[in-house]
């Protein structure tokens, strides 16, 4: 069988699925690896890398291919080329993406969305919102540094000390703790809170002051954060805003699964900043952790620059392509029938991690909450007709 590497269309989006030293071990599966041309050049990657490594080029690659793998869901031109009964492995933001959802049921395509990997340890190896999160945090603190105008770390010289910068970060998950420790191997003074009460112990584990607040901590299911009520926010925002306004440099990396970004820091606390301080934003482009941030741009907001993130894995598009590939190779392992030598793609629909990622199949929307926000809830059965009494028993014709 074949799988095809699509080429991304989408604005700004300059990652692929795939890269050349993973072909391989696509092809030791059995199968045939083909990508559409310059698939991999925004990643700086040539397509002669891709046949070196075993891959063909092929423009009809979609049309020809029972898989086909990519970054950002397909657009609707190219799910038009495939066959049905083919399946996609990428990104699939089923709310935002109602519509690629439903071209998918109707083109009898198997979609697998990387998002809802559920995030168990055996899934830990194809958990892509892990390791796109990893980079979009080293990427946040090296922004931090860069737009800074002062040293991160302390120096001690002939010509005097300089002391060195602090940096807080809000949202210790896996970006956030990976901004941290970008932000202290840079030698800042870091600082860091998290409203799950397990982030404080990993916050100092990375060499950071956790930020203590009196106030309930908020752990929601599978380790993630709950949503916070108006009330919490507020006493929230009232406490950090000391911390915010010593802060040199703050990165913000706060989401809850499934809602916007809850909104950490108001354009008033922004405003009580040093002159040349810096924001960096990493929820901008779901809703932003910071009042009046703007994905893709930098705003003044008081005596701060604000940087908004918009696909910030993309910027780094090398490490973050070769992070998701892998990902990509380990779930399309599990789907693969290792029995058979030619690349026979089955997927178990009894694992979890199949069940759990998928949100097409066969003409229909299998991804319950999809399904039901796209469809309406389920008619539901018509009620059972009223039992017939049981007839009377004569305990003597029983005799
Ligand atoms: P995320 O991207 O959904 O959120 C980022 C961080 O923001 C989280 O740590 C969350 O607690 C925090 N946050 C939410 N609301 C906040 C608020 N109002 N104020 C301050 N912080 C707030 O989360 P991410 O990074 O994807 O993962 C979070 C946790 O999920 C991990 O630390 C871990 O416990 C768990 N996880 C488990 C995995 C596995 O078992 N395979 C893989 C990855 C994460």
């Amino acid at each position: 069988m074949r799988i095809a590497v699509a080429k991304e269309t989408r604005d700004g989006e300059s990652r692929v699925a795939m890269v050349p030293e993973l072909v391989g071990k696509l092809t030791k599966l059995g199968y045939d690896v083909v990508i559409e041309a310059g698939a991999g050049r925004a990643a700086l990657i040539a397509d002669e890398e891709y046949v070196e490594a075993g891959a063909t080029v092929d423009e009809r690659a979609l049309e020809t291919s029972g898989l086909v793998v990519s970054v950002q869901p397909l657009d609707p031109a190219a799910i038009r080329r495939l066959t049905r009964g083919a399946a996609t492995i990428s990104f699939l933001p089923t709310n935002q993406e109602p519509g690629l959802v439903a071209d998918l049921r109707d083109a009898g395509v198997t979609a697998f969305a990387m998002e809802l990997v559920p995030r168990i340890s055996r899934a830990q190896s194809m958990d892509a919102l892990s390791s796109q999160a990893l980079v979009a945090g080293y990427r946040s603190a090296i922004v931090a540094a860069g737009m800074l105008r002062r040293f991160f770390p302390l120096n001690m010289t002939a010509a005097g000390t300089v002391p060195p910068a602090e940096v807080v970060v809000l949202g210790a998950g896996v970006a956030g703790l990976q901004a941290i420790a970008t932000a202290k191997r840079l030698g800042a003074v870091v600082k860091a809170y998290d409203v799950r009460a397990a982030a404080a112990e990993e916050i100092r584990s990375m060499g950071a002051v956790a930020i203590e607040l009196e106030l309930e901590t908020l752990e929601g299911a599978g380790g993630y954060a709950r949503e916070m009520t108006e009330d919490r926010a507020a006493r929230q925002r009232e406490m950090l805003t000391p911390f915010i306004a010593d802060a040199d440099a703050l990165i913000t990396t706060a989401a809850v699964p499934g809602r916007t970004a809850p909104m950490l820091v108001t354009s008033a606390m922004v405003e009580q900043m040093k002159p040349g301080s810096v924001v960096v934003d990493l929820a901008s482009e779901t809703g932003g952790n910071v009042e009046g941030s703007v994905p893709g741009e930098v705003v003044r907001i008081g005596n701060a620059q604000v940087w908004g993130g918009k696909n910030v894995p993309s910027q780094m598009p090398g490490p973050a392509s070769r992070l998701y590939a892998q990902n990509i190779v380990n779930i399309v392992t599990l789907m693969t029938d290792q029995t058979s030598e030619d690349g026979s793609f089955a997927p178990d629909f009894a694992d979890e991690i199949v069940a759990g990622s998928c949100v097409t199949h066969d003409g229909a929307i299998v991804h319950e909450p999809t399904r039901e926000a796209l469809e309406g809830p389920l008619e539901k059965p018509p009620a059972e007709p009223p039992a017939e009494p049981a007839p009377a028993t004569d305990p003597e014709a029983q005799a």
